[in-house]
């Protein structure tokens, strides 16, 4: 997927402000995502010619931390916790449900841009497993049902689901 002149540009202007820095990438590479929302494929020739890196340098870099995004996400952030006590409640079942019912896997975006997907560790909720978020909020023992109740409202933008 291409960028926007002014995605490029963003990406051009942060590139010469953390080249000087030493370590720039990292900081380099937050401040992208924090700019455009994800560190696009198109960034890492503009990013490695900056900071005199090998493509494959920038590519490791962004691989290796999972809170790098490479694709715009979703205008709303579900994720379903894999963690032990959540498991145990069945949360397996509810994420073969969850990829289902939105139609991707873990890290996907649906196609009307609504929905990422994404899997977490622990939400601190686990005595109401299994659990959710969406956005910024916890949603305790989420059975099949109730996750398409909280999701079906994400799509047509009718607000948060409640
Ligand atoms: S294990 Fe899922 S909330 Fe803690």
């Amino acid at each position: 997927m291409g960028i926007s002149q002014n995605e490029q540009q963003s990406i051009t202007d942060l590139v010469g402000q953390y080249q000087a820095l030493p370590g720039g990438l990292l900081p380099l590479l937050h401040a992208i995502q924090g700019d455009i929302g994800y560190v696009p494929d198109s960034a890492v020739p503009i990013i490695a010619k900056g900071l005199n890196l090998s493509r494959a340098e920038v590519h490791g870099v962004i691989s290796f931390y999972h809170d790098f995004k490479t694709s715009p996400v979703g205008r709303h952030t579900v994720q379903v916790c894999r963690a032990e006590a959540c498991q145990s409640m069945g949360s397996r079942q509810l994420e073969a449900h969850a990829k289902q019912t939105l139609g991707i896997d873990y890290g996907e975006t649906t196609a009307d841009g609504a929905v990422t997907l994404e899997p977490v560790y622990c939400l601190g909720n686990c005595a109401c497993s299994p659990s959710i978020r969406i956005d910024d909020a916890i949603y305790a023992r989420v059975d099949r049902d109730r996750f398409d109740d909280l999701v079906s409202g994400l799509s047509s933008e009718k607000g948060a689901a409640k």
